[in-house]
């Protein structure tokens, strides 16, 4: 008796939370949906640049920059996969005018690859907006040994960064936005083994790395002050794409509460807004979330450890930028 009175709740509670779900459908799809940018600034005669945006909130991105009216340059690992992009974005606006280029952050070499024929044969770049990203991977190392998260998602974006400043500057007024995550604030540099050798956990090599995003935006700041070249970093929401794919847990959450999260299309307003927004003309090493300034964990915020940072990623890469 009490088994089937116990059974008899458990199904009454889950019929009730379905229509409750159902009947509030609109309003949590509105909550979940965040923030709209509403600027309707054009980028006629403007050349965006944009890092994995065959996919995901990249290729949102792209589609929304391409309506305003830029000349879109999606930077692909997968050229193949950047044409299909490419070719839903020119169907879907009319005129569009949209290039793909191949580039490979997990490669230092494809980077500079990439960076010496886009040098040879774009003559201004405003907008450069470093999406691409990997989520809790196994184990793995880029071409150049680097753990894949810190490797991809920071080091990559800053080797990248560096190689096309000088065209940013010589283009300004200049925008860059860096896409990180709220993943930062459970992420601490971990200087004694960064590329996670001792001991590897895939979500805190993640949460490592996008932290380095905002530090690496806030750093990058200072050292453009005065050049018309503004860098801020953004939390695009819990948005669905395919950046779970390594985590089946995670998979297995964002298809049961697809309902809670962003479209990828939601989750580009943020990016979208740092890129166009006329109030942000000025303002730059903030974050940003839901199209407003957003919170930034006090690792986040440590400016010795976004000096050590900085110093340490130009060595491992080689570069010297001051
Ligand atoms: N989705 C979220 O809830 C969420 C939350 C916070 C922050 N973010 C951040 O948002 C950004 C975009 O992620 P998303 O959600 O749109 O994920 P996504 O759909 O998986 O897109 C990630 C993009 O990065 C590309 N990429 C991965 N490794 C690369 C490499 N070595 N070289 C060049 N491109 C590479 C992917 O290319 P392939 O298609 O070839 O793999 C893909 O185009 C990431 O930086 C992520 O950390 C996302």
């Amino acid at each position: 008796m009490l088994i089937i009175m116990m059974l008899a709740a458990v199904l009454g509670g889950v019929g009730l939370s379905a229509v409750l779900l159902i009947l509030f459908s609109t309003q949590i799809r509105k909550y979940a949906g965040g923030g709209i940018c509403r600027s309707k600034a054009r980028l006629d005669g403007k050349t965006v640049l944009i890092t994995g945006a065959n996919t995901g909130i990249g290729k949102e991105t792209a589609l929304d920059l391409a309506g305003r009216g830029a000349r879109i340059i999606l930077a692909c690992r997968d050229v193949e996969k950047g044409e299909e992009a490419a070719t839903e974005i020119r169907t879907r606006v009319g005129g569009a005018k949209v290039e793909v280029r191949e580039l490979d952050l997990a490669d230092t070499c494809s980077i500079r690859a990439f960076a010496q024929k886009f040098l040879r044969e774009v003559n201004s770049l405003h907008i450069l907006i470093n999406n691409a990203g990997v989520m809790m991977c196994p184990y793995t190392k880029t071409a150049d040994g680097f753990e894949m998260h810190l490797g991809v998602n920071h080091l990559g974006h800053l080797l990248l960064t560096y190689l096309l400043i000088g065209l940013l500057k010589r283009s300004a007024p200049a925008r860059i936005v860096v896409v990180s995550s709220l993943a930062h604030n459970f992420g601490w540099i971990r200087f004694h083994d960064l590329m996670s050798q001792g001991s590897y956990h895939s979500g805190l090599a993640y949460c490592q790395s996008k932290l380095a995003n905002v530090l690496f935006a806030r750093e990058l700041a200072h050292r453009l002050k005065g050049s018309n070249v503004t860098v801020n970093s953004v939390h695009p929401g819990t948005v669905c794409t395919d950046l779970v794919r390594h985590s089946t847990i995670m998979s297995l959450v964002f298809t049961f509460f697809t309902m809670f999260l962003k479209t990828p299309r939601e989750g580009a307003q943020t990016s979208i807004y740092c890129a166009v927004a006329e109030e942000l003309d000025t303002v730059s090493g903030k974050h940003f979330s839901d199209c407003s300034p957003a919170f930034v964990a006090p690792q986040g915020r440590n400016e010795v450890t976004g000096q050590k940072l900085w110093d340490i990623s130009c060595e491992l890469l080689g570069i010297e930028w001051d």
